[in-house]
């Protein structure tokens, strides 16, 4: 028996710039390919916040955000059928949001069932983790690297949490930087080769250390600051790779730099890692299965013990508990791992 129309809560910007607000919502509907879920976690990734600032991907108003979850498929849309079931515990992204809330559609070929994961965990590898899993394994392709140094920068974020362990399981040797005590405690528990504190220490100067002088054959930085990239550049041995998340117009959004030209004069080559290519180039979309794959190695990893989210916040479902963490989120405070929201109520 179909469940639609359904209406249920979600937690809702009315206008860019508006403050979190609490809002009913009406599912018809669903379209080819979609499958309708109660969700039960959702994570916060950076561009939440930013998007309740500035409605740079113009959601219709009001819109939900949220871009990756937990949850249970409740209903399926045609063509979706083959893959999933009403009652399927599945996870994965939700490319125009929705997640911040009871219910959520999403697109059946971005997710997946989450097998041996827990909920919470299970919300937090749409986006950050599958961000890190494309720039470094398939962008990268750090399966040939084993052996070999890599310095990640903002490695106590969601994406650099999980780069700096995807890493750290192919093989690599892997130095990790961040600024907030927090961010350190966490790069610190997970047990990786060496920690540089960016905002005590020289970070050049440490990476030219512990690598006997050569520099880190890998460079990643997902942390879209200039500052970082200018260190992160001044890193990367001749003949190396500087991984860097983002497109030159996400950088410019930012108002960082490209160094590029500093990467090539070292003799090393410059990779771009984006997951939001995916959605947009029809060159790209062609392999998002390939980057879908990343979900079932989660799986796998989570089982063995290799991989794990640190999650070091858990959200109620309250408006005012979603906008204080966007807050924080914005003066970087509380983005140390990931945060997620607990968007189902009665579990
Ligand atoms: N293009 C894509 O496909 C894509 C996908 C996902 C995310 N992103 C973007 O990637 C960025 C990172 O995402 P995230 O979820 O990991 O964010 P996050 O959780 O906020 O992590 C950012 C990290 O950067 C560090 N950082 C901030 N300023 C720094 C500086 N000047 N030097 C060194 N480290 C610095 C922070 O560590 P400390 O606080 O310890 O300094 C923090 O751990 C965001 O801008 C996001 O929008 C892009």
């Amino acid at each position: 028996m179909s469940q639609l129309p359904v209406t249920f809560d979600s937690l809702a910007i009315e206008h860019a710039g508006s403050p979190v607000s609490l809002r009913k919502k009406t599912v018809t509907a669903l379209d080819e390919g979609e499958v309708l879920v109660r969700v039960d976690h959702a994570s916060i990734n950076k561009m939440d916040p930013g998007l309740a600032q500035r409605n740079l991907f113009q959601l219709p108003e009001p819109y939900v955000l949220g871009f990756d979850f937990s949850g249970e498929v409740v209903e399926v849309g045609t063509g979706a059928g083959a893959s999933f079931a009403v009652g399927d515990q599945v996870f994965g992204g939700a490319e125009r949001g929705g997640c911040f809330a009871e219910m959520a559609v999403v697109t059946a070929a971005r997710i997946h069932k989450r097998g041996a994961l827990p909920a919470a965990e299970a919300s937090t590898y749409g986006v950050a983790f599958l961000t890190a899993y494309e720039s470094l394994v398939i962008a990268a392709d750090v399966r040939k690297d084993a052996g070999k140094w890599i310095y990640v920068a903002g490695a106590g974020g969601g994406v650099g949490h999980f780069a700096a362990q995807i890493a750290r399981l192919y093989g690599l040797k892997v130095i990790a930087s961040a600024g907030k005590a927090d961010s350190l405690r966490l790069l610190h528990d997970l047990k990786l080769d060496a920690v540089i504190d960016y905002s005590k220490q020289d970070v050049v100067a440490e990476v030219m250390r512990l690598t006997g002088g050569k520099g880190a054959e890998l460079v990643y930085d997902s942390t879209y600051s200039q500052s970082s990239f200018e260190r992160s550049a001044a890193c990367v041995a001749a003949g190396g790779e500087y991984i860097r998340l983002g497109t030159p117009l996400q950088l410019q959004r930012v108002e960082a730099g490209d160094v590029t030209a500093v990467v090539e004069a070292r003799g090393a080559k410059m990779v771009i890692g984006d997951l939001g290519r995916y959605q947009v180039d029809p060159q790209f979309e062609a392999r998002m299965p390939e980057v879908m794959e990343g979900l079932q190695r989660a799986i796998d990893w989570y089982e063995q013990g290799k991989l794990r989210p640190v999650i070091t916040q858990t959200v109620p479902f309250e408006a005012a508990a979603l906008q204080t963490a966007f807050v924080d989120f914005l003066r970087g405070t509380n983005n140390v791992g990931k945060v997620v929201v607990k968007c189902r109520r009665d579990g």
